[in-house]
């Protein structure tokens, strides 16, 4: 518990909002709304270990603080949201320290897939090799109509190492997961719509008032009933259809030692509007 707190205290806060600073990421929280923008966009915010490090320590802070209710990740710049891992630190890296940088990445976003809060990828532009991968560990992605998403590690002799392999299939089907790793090709934010890699493709300039619009929508919900929907769907989507609707069953039947779930029927039944607590 006294770590969780000194992990919270380090947001200083500003008459609105909270914020950290960071060398290479941007984090603020706003309404309950912690964003992180990707930002080194010189070289197209591309991640290296010490960018996966700050996020890393970004997303605990956004778990631990109970004011953060959801997250949402963009990137810095006009023209990208992540290129991929930096090339420039890993082309003569060693297996070990590759394992390490890799080992991060998966940390950080695994953290943020099954991290109670929900995330949204505000996808602005280049989604490339770990940028993709960023998009797909979050659990809403909206996308740019610039924007455009691609593992393309295959044409550089390496293949994808932050969950691509295994996300990807599981969002969009193993052909076409196939044919975006094997080939390397990219695909627009459009046909990313098309093939259900984006919820949502938004004009460039609405895209960020469109995350928001949702993330604050999504901020006022139950957190314990989200948090129980997240945990029903990630943890549940890899077993028997058997033991996963046991799960879901253990997962609303939680739901009803809060007082949110006595609150959102009571106002059905009395027809006005709930006034959720977080309780
Ligand atoms: N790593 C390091 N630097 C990168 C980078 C990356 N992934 N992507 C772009 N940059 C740098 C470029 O080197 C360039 O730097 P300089 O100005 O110092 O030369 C700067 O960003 C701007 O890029 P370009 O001049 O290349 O811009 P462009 O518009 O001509 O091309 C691009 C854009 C097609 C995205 C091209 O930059 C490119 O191919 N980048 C690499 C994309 C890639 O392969 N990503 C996958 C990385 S591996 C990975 O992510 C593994 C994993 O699963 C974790």
């Amino acid at each position: 518990m006294i770590a969780e707190k000194a992990i919270v205290e380090r947001l200083k806060k500003t008459s609105q909002r909270k914020i950290m600073e960071y060398k290479n990421i941007l984090f603020s929280v706003e309404e309950g709304i912690a964003t992180v923008t990707f930002n080194r966009p010189k070289v197209l915010n591309a991640m290296n270990y010490e960018v996966m490090s700050e996020l890393l320590d970004a997303v605990t802070v956004c778990e631990k603080d109970e004011s953060v209710r959801a997250l949402i990740l963009t990137g810095a710049g006009e023209k990208a949201f992540v290129a991929g891992a930096d090339i420039s630190q890993m082309q003569d890296s060693s297996v070990l320290e590759i394992q390490k940088m890799m080992e991060l990445g998966h940390r950080t976003l695994w953290l943020i897939e099954t991290m109670p809060k929900p995330s949204i990828a505000a996808v602005n532009g280049l989604a490339l090799g770990g940028g993709t991968e960023i998009a797909l560990a979050c659990d809403i992605r909206f996308a740019s109509e610039k924007a455009t998403f691609g593992q393309p590690e295959i044409l550089i002799g390496i293949i994808p190492g932050w969950g691509g392999t295994q996300r990807l299939p599981r969002l969009v089907g193993m052909g076409i997961a196939k044919e975006m790793i094997l080939g390397g090709g990219q695909i627009t934010a459009q046909r990313a719509y098309e093939i259900g890699l984006v919820n949502r493709v938004c004009v460039p300039e609405k895209l960020m008032e469109e995350a928001r619009a949702f993330a604050l929508k999504l901020a006022k919900l139950p957190p314990f009933a989200l948090k129980m929907a997240k945990n029903a769907m990630n943890y549940g989507f890899d077993m028997s259809l058997d033991n996963a609707n046991k799960l879901e069953i253990s997962c609303i039947a939680q739901c009803f030692s809060t007082q949110d779930q006595k609150e959102g029927m009571r106002a059905v039944l009395e027809k006005r509007k709930p006034n959720f607590l977080g309780k």
